[in-house]
């Protein structure tokens, strides 16, 4: 098991309260502490390459993992920011959405932390997390900012007021956009995760080589669905075009597909959101969740925002994969809006819609 502690030199302002993040939603074990806006420490634990051999997580060994790392993280972050838990004044953990064995693992940690130091607990929204992780690098959220998040697990297009309210605006009805980079990179025989190693390809192809679908993107589409995403269509032509060329017993050009497809994700993806802020008049995106590593995505969103005068705020690649800082973050915007702690009979919540913040 990888265990990668990152200190950071920002001390917070000692009036604001210390809050923990935990987070347990799929494969990453995730502990920090923030205050105010200020990350004082991100630990995190990742089981990934135990699901490696199975090409997908399994739900099983990612909740033993979390489990064993548990303690151990909790102590590295503190031990880090050189805090005693006893300094801690919230709780804040994962609910959902997620998988509940690990989504059981973490908040099963965070009651028993709330029980014992007297402290009040926060269960989550994973998501909104994944956006609102952007304050501790780029400051407070302006009033309104229209959020995309997207990973192996989500693809939403969301409308955040004041960081704690929010509007789903729409997501993918199919796979996420994560999901439907590793599904190819199986079928073009890359390891899992697939994303990465397409990613890597794509910089190599020519964009333009292969005109892949646009899903929902067609006028009847645009109706029903403006601001929804599906990649399922879009993943199947690949597979025939790659299976066509298979037949003929031809080479597949793996760079210049690779390109085609990531060129074919990151269009719909910015065309719709960037669409979707200038009908609500939004004049920040932010970006989220482990898919927005993806450089493709990057490039076409930084450009096509400057050409649409929208101010883009991407965090850094380390805070947009699963982490604890997401879950800090949020739980230190709640405790900053004083919201009212959750109880500590909160379940778990594997499809915990998108509007509930806070449990
Ligand atoms: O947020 P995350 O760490 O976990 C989930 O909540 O799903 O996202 C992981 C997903 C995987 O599907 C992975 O293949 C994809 O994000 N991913 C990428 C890149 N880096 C990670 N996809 C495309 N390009 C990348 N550079
Ligand atoms: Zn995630």
């Amino acid at each position: 098991m990888l265990v990668t502690v990152r200190p950071t030199p920002i001390l917070g302002r000692m009036a604001e309260p210390l809050v923990l993040g935990i987070e347990t939603s799929c494969d990453e074990t995730g502990v920090a502490l923030v205050r105010g806006h200020d990350l004082l420490v991100d630990a995190v634990a990742s089981s990934v390459d135990e699901h490696a051999r199975f090409g997908g997580i399994i739900p099983e060994i990612a909740s033993r993992a979390h489990l064993e790392a548990m303690v151990p993280t909790i102590e590295r972050a503190l031990a880090t920011a050189d805090v005693s838990l006893g300094e801690v004044d919230a709780i804040a953990v994962t609910a959902g959405p997620g998988l509940v064995g690990p989504l059981t693992v973490g908040a099963s940690a965070a009651k028993a932390l709330a029980i014992a130091l007297d402290k009040p607990l926060y269960g989550v929204n994973h998501v909104i997390g994944h956006a609102v992780v952007d304050e501790l690098v780029d400051g407070p959220f302006p009033e309104r900012v229209m959020a995309l998040v997207v990973s192996g697990g989500h693809s939403s297009l969301l409308m955040i007021d004041d960081t704690v309210n929010v509007t789903e605006l729409g997501s993918t009805l199919d796979d996420a956009a994560g999901e439907a980079f590793d599904k190819v990179g199986r079928l073009l025989g890359l390891p899992y995760p697939g994303g990465p190693h397409i990613d890597r390809l794509a910089r190599e192809g020519n964009p333009a080589a292969i005109r892949f679908p646009r899903g929902l993107t067609a006028p009847k589409d645009q109706a029903k669905h403006a601001t929804d995403f599906s990649f399922s269509g879009l993943k199947t032509a690949v597979a025939r075009w790659v299976e066509a060329r298979q037949d003929a017993g031809e080479e597949i050009p793996l760079a210049d597909v690779s390109a085609s497809f990531a060129e074919a994700v990151a269009d719909v993806l910015t065309a719709k959101t960037i669409a979707a802020a200038k009908a609500h008049g939004v004049q920040t995106l932010v970006v989220g969740g482990g898919f927005s590593a993806n450089s493709q995505l990057r490039d076409m969103a930084a450009r096509r925002c400057e050409e649409a005068g929208i101010e883009l705020r991407i965090p850094p690649i380390r805070y947009c994969t699963d982490n604890g800082a997401m879950i800090a973050a949020l739980g230190s915007a709640v405790v900053r809006r004083d919201l009212p702690p959750s109880s500590l009979d909160i379940p778990v919540d594997s499809s915990m819609p998108l509007t509930t913040v806070l449990v």
